[in-house]
């Protein structure tokens, strides 16, 4: 039987090249070797997002970028989140068998803590929400729901899904076996690429290349990309700026080895590298930008992807759903 693989997508910024490189492409290569699940994990990002435009609008951008990047929802499946009602409930059955002790160790709180604490506040609490204390347990259920057998992350994700197989040991252990332990597996390219001012590449930092910005933009922040002083015919180390990465992850290996032979030469300018690497991207970028804007001028196709994601998932959920609800002595009321 094919293995199934499951990721989650936090609707909270618009997707950027480091994103596609980082965690799309690998996420989606997934979808070649198992029963691929995506999700819209849009109320993990209720803990952050207060608006709800600003919600409305990143949960199209997300699902319109992952489907112009290659998610080809006839083999995957692709839904919201917030469409599963059944992942609350067992969410709220798994907190009762998550240890609090676990969520104080979540990278994410403690991080939340550390930064009260740096600003003087004299409650360490101050402004964490339950969302965000709880974040993990919400993140198993996602994941236990579909008895999920893997689930690709980026590093930063790791412990969240260490956490999930702990949940769910804890609950076989306590109920019997109902839930399948996940296996995490960590993708490889999840190594930083540098932005525009050459700190990692990251919409907090407001140094990102947008997949979609369009061509005159793309090549604007190219231009703007940070390298060093060396001179046009000086040596350069290539790995000195983000935009060999960039070139790396996306050109044919022949093409990389020469880009980087002529930089290391001395015979490539910055300038030269810039035009090199608008040149590739535009290339690559032009189908997935006219399919995104073909999904984002027309919002009911993605609402009809989610939807058909939605109806194929939630009999499987709600059959996992109703196994717990057993083993835990919820037993249905005939009237
Ligand atoms: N927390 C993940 C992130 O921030 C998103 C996510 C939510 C997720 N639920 C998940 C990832 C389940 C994998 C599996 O990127």
């Amino acid at each position: 039987m094919t293995r199934r693989s499951l990721t989650g997508i936090k609707p909270t910024g618009i997707p950027h090249i480091a994103n596609y490189i980082g965690a799309i492409r690998p996420a989606l290569a997934f979808g070649e070797r198992y029963d691929a699940y995506y999700f819209i994990a849009d109320y993990h990002a209720l803990t952050t997002v207060k608006d709800r435009r600003t919600l409305i609008d990143l949960t199209y951008e997300v699902a319109a970028a992952w489907l112009a990047m290659g998610l080809n929802p006839d083999r995957a499946t692709l839904y919201r989140q917030s469409d599963l009602p059944e992942t609350f409930e067992l969410s709220w059955i798994l907190g009762c068998v998550t240890p609090k002790g676990l969520m104080n160790r979540a990278h994410a709180y403690k991080a939340a803590v550390a930064d009260a604490q740096a600003q003087g506040k004299a409650d360490v609490d101050a402004g964490i929400n339950m969302g965000v204390y709880c974040y993990p347990v919400l993140m198993a259920a996602d994941i236990l729901l579909f008895s999920a057998d893997v689930v690709p992350v980026g590093r930063d994700q790791s412990q969240h899904v260490e956490m999930t197989r702990d949940i769910a040991k804890k609950f076989n252990l306590t109920f019997g076996d109902v839930l399948t332990i996940p296996e995490l597996v960590v993708s490889a390219t999840s190594a930083s690429i540098l932005g525009v001012d050459g700190r990692k590449m990251s919409k907090s930092y407001d140094n990102v290349l947008p997949l979609f910005a369009g061509p005159d933009e793309t090549a604007r922040l190219i231009r703007r990309f940070k390298t060093d002083s060396t001179g046009a015919d000086e040596p350069k180390d290539p790995e000195s700026t983000g935009l060999f990465q960039i070139y790396r992850e996306i050109a044919a290996p022949d093409d990389t080895q020469r880009i980087r032979a002529a930089l290391e030469a001395g015979t490539m300018s910055w300038k030269d590298l810039k035009e090199t690497v608008f040149e590739l991207l535009d290339g690559f970028l032009a189908g997935p930008r006219e399919r995104y804007r073909e999904l984002m001028a027309d919002k009911a196709q993605i609402q009809r992807v989610l939807a058909a994601g939605a109806e194929r998932a939630r009999p499987q959920a709600a059959e996992l759903l109703a196994r717990v609800r057993h083993a835990v002595g919820r037993e249905p009321v005939r009237l």
